[in-house]
């Protein structure tokens, strides 16, 4: 029985059995029913030949220019790269009017699934009207290319017309993950200097609804460069009163019906800046990374038709991540509107009303290409194969993954259960920074490893370096990229030093520092062990222990604390945050689930410690620094590494007895 020719049918004990079979192979070819659309082979060729040509024969093709570009790649003033920088193009042009133009106006653009099963289908052309109509309506309100627009909203399809009128008026957009705290709404519109935010009435969560005007309002006070809110009323009954501030606030639909109809995408240059999406780095502050248009664009677009083998005539797309994330952004909004394509959108969690309920989207759209993250596979092995067993799956032909390195399981059980062992897996890496894919395998045709995002996609060039920046062919190493790539991002918004600093300072100014290691196998597979530097990858998403770490303390109880990631069998990792309390104070239970309801209210639910360890002292060096090394080793259960150096190496023994007696009490 070959790859390919897999029978998922009878009980979960027959899966199980081809599971253990199956763990044993370890390359696994194209499934032979798959047929490719897209042929690759002269991209990757010409990309070999000359990476600088082939992205411009790309830009020229793929994108729709108001000016052609005569420039390519600028890179005398590395790191701060330009590509095509004398052309000019309108974003929103190329994800709408181009589409429209063609006559795919009536295409749907989104098919809308509501978390209480209500269904609303968005054509490009009804895209294009609401974004034309939005776009007048920010420039009323005194928005002009180049001033920043927050946006904070569920996913509806507002939020895509939210996004898209920003660009058609070269606003840049600053989104902000529905599931953050109003007060990291609150910071991130002060960091950016955001003149308008656009946010929703109200929210609801598997049957809670929930206040969001009125909690960011309360969160808000005064920021000065904040003139307006226009409130989207979203989906559902709204919980209590909406304060609407005069003169400030708007609601989004009153703002449209008021709007001229008409909005001509005005030309842009290339590197006009897109869009600013806050990632976390290694400290408390979060990163404004900044990308810019043109090349953000046709990252996101080549990458998204080759990668997925998309065809926009009978495709239909499907990526379950969240517009606030970069996933979102270039998988859910600009690359698949870019190419015309088809794609569902859902405003629910997987597990409501029902845990089949992406099964049966999956089944009533009749989904092509799915697109989601390991954790959420491991959620659905938990809940058992029954669930998207009650539906029919045989409309898939590829299945995509991102966010964190996934375990060969998950894999083979997402290759049987889901893609019946008919649709090829692309493990997709990459980063908000990177702006589009850059390892992965192209569907049915890079013979895939389970765990193993397998090579670079043509025009990219990964590298591993040692410590001391040897190159490392086989083995592992440091992630790093040698050639700038167009999506790329173009600084830290208002911080080009801290760019500079963070990306390009170990290795020289034309060498990308990932923060990542990986493993190089003999036959160039890349292998993305994890993060390097002080970031948790929580359910795919980045957390800095950091910013953690200084929502613990900024509690009244807190004297210290020290955040470190524990291995998870769900998430990937775990945080555990090492506390140590104020003057006599004993650590108990009502305290941990205060600190944990601090941290949710301060940065958002994901960045609540899984585990708190109470701590009389923190492991530290003579000269006073945290050893994380240390603690690292003790959550994971690992042998503790070196201890010399430490001032009061006791401290370690105290700490390790409470790290077992929290597991036993489990
Ligand atoms: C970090 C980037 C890109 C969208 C989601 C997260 C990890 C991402 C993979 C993968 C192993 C992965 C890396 C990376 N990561 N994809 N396929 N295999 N690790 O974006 O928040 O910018 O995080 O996520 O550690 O550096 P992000």
């Amino acid at each position: 029985m070959g790859p390919g020719h897999i029978d998922v049918g009878g009980t979960v004990a027959d899966l199980a059995a081809t599971l253990e079979d199956l763990l044993a192979v370890e390359s696994f070819d194209p499934p032979a029913g798959f047929t490719r659309r897209r042929p690759v082979d002269a991209d990757r060729a010409a990309a070999d030949a000359d990476p600088q040509a082939f992205w411009a024969d790309a830009a020229r093709e793929l994108l729709t220019w108001d000016k052609p570009f005569t420039q390519v790649l600028d890179d005398t003033k590395a790191p701060f790269y330009t590509w095509f920088a004398d052309g000019e193009l309108n974003l929103s042009a190329n994800c709408l009017d181009r589409h429209v133009a063609a006559g795919r106006g009536e295409r749907v653009a989104f098919h809308w699934r509501g978390e209480e099963g209500e269904r609303r289908d968005v054509t490009y052309a009804d895209l294009l009207a609401d974004t034309q109509r939005l776009a007048n309506g920010l420039s009323a309100l005194g928005v002009r290319a180049g001033d920043v627009v927050g946006i904070f909203l569920p996913m509806i399809p507002e939020v895509a017309v939210a996004m898209l009128a920003c660009a058609r008026i070269g606003a840049v957009h600053n989104v902000v993950f529905g599931g953050f705290a109003p007060s990291a709404v609150r910071e991130r519109m002060e960091v950016s200097d955001a003149k308008v935010l656009i946010t929703v009435d109200g929210a609801r969560r598997k049957g809670r609804r929930a206040p969001v005007k009125a909690a960011v309002d309360a969160e808000l006070g005064e920021l000065p460069a904040l003139e307006h809110i226009v409130v989207v009323r979203g989906p559902g009954e709204n919980p209590g009163e909406v304060p609407m501030t005069p003169g400030r606030d708007v609601w989004f639909d009153e703002l449209l019906a008021g709007a001229d109809p008409d909005c001509p995408a005005i030309p842009l240059p290339a590197e006009h800046p897109l869009f600013i999406l806050y990632s976390s780095g290694s400290t408390a502050k979060p990163k404004g990374i900044l990308h810019s248009t043109a090349g953000y664009l046709l990252g996101a677009t080549y990458t998204h038709r080759m990668v997925f083998d998309i065809d926009p005539d009978t495709d239909v797309y499907w990526c379950s991540a969240d517009v606030g994330w970069i996933t979102g952004h270039s998988y859910i909004v600009y690359g698949p509107l870019s190419n015309g394509a088809t794609s569902v959108m859902y405003e629910g969690a997987p597990d409501y009303p029902d845990h089949d309920i992406w099964w049966r989207i999956v089944e009533e759209y009749r989904v092509t290409v799915f697109y989601t993250a390991p954790t959420a596979i491991r959620s659905c092995i938990k809940w058992g194969a029954e669930y998207p067993g009650r539906h029919d799956l045989s409309s898939l032909r590829v299945l995509g993954t991102v966010g964190e390195p996934i375990n060969p399981k998950a894999w083979l059980w997402y290759h049987l259960v889901i893609g019946g062992g008919r649709c090829p897996i692309v493990d997709t890496w990459w980063q908000t920074e990177t702006g589009s894919v850059l390892i992965s395998p192209l569907a049915g045709v890079t013979p895939t490893r389970p765990g193993s995002a397998t090579k670079p996609l043509p025009g990219i060039s990964p590298a591993l370096l040692s410590e001391d920046g040897e190159p490392v062919t086989e083995g592992t190493g440091i992630l790093v990229i040698t050639k700038p790539w167009p999506s790329m991002l173009r600084t830290l918004y208002k911080d080009d030093d801290r760019f500079v600093e963070t990306y390009f300072s170990r290795f020289g100014p034309t060498t990308y520092v990932v923060g990542d290691a990986a493993r190089l196998d003999a036959d160039g597979y890349f292998w993305i062990i994890g993060r390097i530097d002080d970031v948790i990858n929580v359910s795919g998403h980045r957390l800095s222990t950091a910013e953690v770490e200084s929502a613990i303390v900024a509690h009244e109880a807190v004297a210290e604390a020290a955040v470190v990631a524990e291995p998870d069998e769900q998430t990937g990792q775990a945080i555990v945050a090492f506390v140590t309390l104020t003057g006599n104070r004993a650590g108990d239970a009502a305290t941990e689930a205060e600190l944990r309801e601090h941290v949710a209210r301060r940065i958002g639910k994901l960045a609540r410690p899984r585990r708190i360890i109470w701590a009389d002292d923190l492991p530290k060096t003579r000269s006073g620094k945290i050893m994380r090394r240390l603690l690292r080793d003790v959550a994971a259960g690992r042998e503790l590494g070196d201890v010399t150096t430490l001032r009061d190496p006791a401290v370690m023994a105290v700490i390790t007895e409470a790290v077992r007696a929290a597991h036993d009490d489990e």
